[in-house]
């Protein structure tokens, strides 16, 4: 077959057929029915044909670019929803997929222990006390009958802000506010950082924290503080455990004891944790003396009370075998995770 127009055709169909994206559809648009192909100028060419030619010739050349055309838009339909389907495939959700996982915080061991603390006091109808860290030195010290010249007041322990003020040493000081600003009964917990110049090691930090505790009321005996702390001391490091007071020196109390709970790795038979005695130390305590009261306006004969003063850090490393309390402060997740809850 040697017509011109039917091998345009046949070589239009085979354009169309290579073509497989609309891009390319429409470079073989271009090719076959732009200003520079073949059928174009054969079209141009018609104006001078002889005039009887012009007839037959325009309808033959005009079937060829509708069939061209209609090619074109057959293929350009086969390679749309060809391009459709793959994009189909390719943005596909699977809405059954999990989801990322958005890491969760934890609280810090530390503030694990002292909430934990503050329910067990809460739960037994304690109120929760505040007061400043840049404290007075008046409420850090003499109000709490710690006179001038006494050991903790030396300028080796305390870190002073001012001339009269300091960083408290413990949270005692709010005991002498609790004191002033409320009359008996009173039964209050002050959890809190405190402040001393130590230099850094496993044992010691400048900066630590307390649980100060507070109970005044009419006719408060050492029994009372007895049976409060057993409960505290069993709540906390497990329902086995006994406790005893051995008798000790705080300028704030009298008479003064040190509290011992029973070690709970050995239960009292000796071991490494407890120095093979039994007991662990666990917190100091007292009843409040005459004179904390009497400096607060309360007559010691028609009021008494008991306080004590736990640190937080010692209960944590002490029910967690930690050997650096410097691990505490690092924010070494590593280390930290350990105890998220
Ligand atoms: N304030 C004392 C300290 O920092 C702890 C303490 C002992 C507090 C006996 C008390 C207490 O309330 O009665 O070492």
């Amino acid at each position: 077959m040697s017509d011109p127009l039917a091998t345009l055709l046949e070589g239009a169909r085979a354009q169309c057929a290579t073509a497989t994206t609309r891009a390319a559809v429409e470079d073989a648009r271009v090719a076959l029915l732009g200003r520079n192909a073949p059928l174009t100028g054969e079209l141009r060419a018609i104006g001078s044909l002889p005039a009887q030619e012009r007839g037959p010739a325009g309808k033959r050349l005009n079937e060829v670019r509708v069939a061209i055309e209609q090619l074109l838009q057959e293929r350009e339909a086969v390679v749309s929803r060809a391009e459709l389907e793959q994009r189909l495939q390719d943005e596909r959700v699977d809405v059954t997929l999990p989801g990322a996982a958005v890491p969760h915080g934890g609280l810090h061991l530390l503030t694990q222990v002292r909430r934990e603390i503050e329910d067990i006091f809460v739960g037994l109808g304690y109120r929760i006390a505040e007061g400043p860290e840049v404290e007075l030195e008046e409420m850090n010290f003499a109000r709490l009958n710690i006179p001038d010249g006494h050991p903790a007041k030396a300028e080796t322990d305390t870190l002073w802000v001012a001339d009269g003020v300091v960083l408290r040493t413990h949270t005692s000081p709010v005991q002498a506010r609790v004191l002033l600003a409320q009359p008996p009964p009173i039964a209050v917990i002050v959890p809190g950082r405190v402040y001393r110049r130590e230099t850094a090691d496993a044992t010691h930090s400048s900066i630590f924290h307390q649980v100060e505790g507070l109970v005044v009321d009419r006719g408060i005996t050492l029994a009372d503080l007895k049976g409060t702390l057993q409960h505290v001391a069993r709540a906390l490091f497990g329902e086995d455990r006994e406790i005893q007071l051995r008798s000790s020196f705080f300028p704030f109390t009298e008479p003064s004891v040190e509290l011992d709970v029973s070690c709970f790795l050995c239960d009292g038979s000796g071991c490494g944790a407890c120095k093979h005695s039994g007991w662990i130390e666990m917190l100091g305590a007292g009843e409040v003396d005459p004179n904390v009261l009497e400096m607060a306006g309360l007559d010691p004969d028609e009021w008494s009370g008991f306080a004590f003063g736990m640190g937080i850090e010692r209960i944590a490393m002490l029910r967690h075998g930690l050997r650096d309390l410097r691990d505490l402060y690092d924010n070494d997740l590593r280390f930290l995770e350990q105890f998220a809850s």
